[in-house]
């Protein structure tokens, strides 16, 4: 199926940038829908934000960055974010009963042949898409943060989608100039989440335990593994929060050995969450 118009549902941390994405890289006509106006002005002034760093190291011009606007329409009603869309891509909060209710009210609205991708990172899909009169036409699309940088999707098989609805979501994202995995099947934290939250958990039981020290533990993990940066420092970027959800999820739904250590509990009890709040590992508020 092509697909030519996109809504992205959510205009938060990853949705400003998928809605960014969609609309430079892939060129498509973007719909971008939230819930408040403040929310859409912040997705939006994001994404100028974006745009306007490309345009000063010379990867854009003015020109193209008005034509990249032009093809976003930002709006905060349902019915006209999806009316008209081939493909939907949710990127609301990570709240079960919330994504159930923009689900069954995008089954409403969206045209017959819309497929609805779901940017979640550990909510059943085929739950999600149980919940919809098409569940055949469901599937996850998990992007990375920055979703304007990472160069990975997800693309998760729930139960019921069919391969036209695979295949249509693994070419958008290719046009959207990502690489792709395909998740043959829908379990929680597919392939990243499932080896990275195991492995942040144990960095924080260490630092926990005085086994050794933050900067050593991050410094281990970067030389000795060559990662970017190290699992604490990664840890403040994701948010404590949204990693003891998904190891509560992983905990739950697979194998209570990926139970979330009592560090990360006391950490998001504490609001330390890190960049977010200012401080986790590392103090943010310098920086
Ligand atoms: N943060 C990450 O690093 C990351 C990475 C990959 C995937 N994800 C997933 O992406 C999704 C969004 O996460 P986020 O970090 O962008 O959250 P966020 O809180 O920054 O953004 C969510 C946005 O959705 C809006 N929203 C709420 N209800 C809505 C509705 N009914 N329709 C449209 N918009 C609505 C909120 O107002 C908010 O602006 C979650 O499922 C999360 O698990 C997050």
């Amino acid at each position: 199926m092509e697909v030519k118009r996109i809504a992205v549902l959510g205009a938060g941390l990853m949705g400003h940038g998928i809605c960014q994405v969609a609309a430079q890289t892939g060129g498509y006509e973007v719909y971008l829908r939230d819930v408040e106006q403040r929310f859409l002005d912040n997705g939006m002034n994001m994404i100028k934000t974006s745009l306007q760093k490309f345009q000063a190291k010379g990867a854009l011009t003015e020109q193209q960055v008005n034509e990249i606007l032009g093809r976003i329409h930002p709006t905060l009603d349902m019915k006209e974010a999806v009316q008209n869309a081939d493909l939907i891509i949710e990127a609301a909060p990570e709240i079960p009963d919330l994504k159930r209710q923009v689900f069954k009210e995008v089954d409403q609205h969206a045209p017959p042949h819309a497929i609805t991708a779901s940017n979640t990172s550990s909510i059943s899909i085929t739950e999600l898409a149980s919940v919809t009169s098409r569940p055949e036409k469901v599937c996850g699309m998990h992007f990375f943060n920055p979703p304007q940088l990472m160069k990975l999707v997800e693309v998760v098989r729930g139960a019921k989608s069919t391969d036209e609805t695979i295949n249509t979501v693994l070419e958008v994202s290719h046009k959207m100039g990502k690489e792709t995995v395909l998740v043959k099947k829908d379990c929680p934290g597919f392939i990243v989440n499932r080896i990275l939250i195991p492995a942040l958990n144990e960095a924080v039981a260490l630092y926990w335990e005085g086994v050794a020290d933050r900067d050593d533990i991050d410094k281990a993990i970067k030389l000795g593994l060559n990662w970017p940066m190290g699992p604490l420092m990664l840890l403040d970027y994701i948010g404590a929060d949204t990693t003891l959800a998904i190891a509560d999820v992983l905990t739950r739904e697979i194998d209570p050995k990926f139970h979330p250590t009592i560090g990360l509990k006391q950490m998001v009890s504490a609001k330390l969450l890190g960049r977010k709040t200012g401080k986790g590992f590392y103090d943010w508020t310098q920086k």
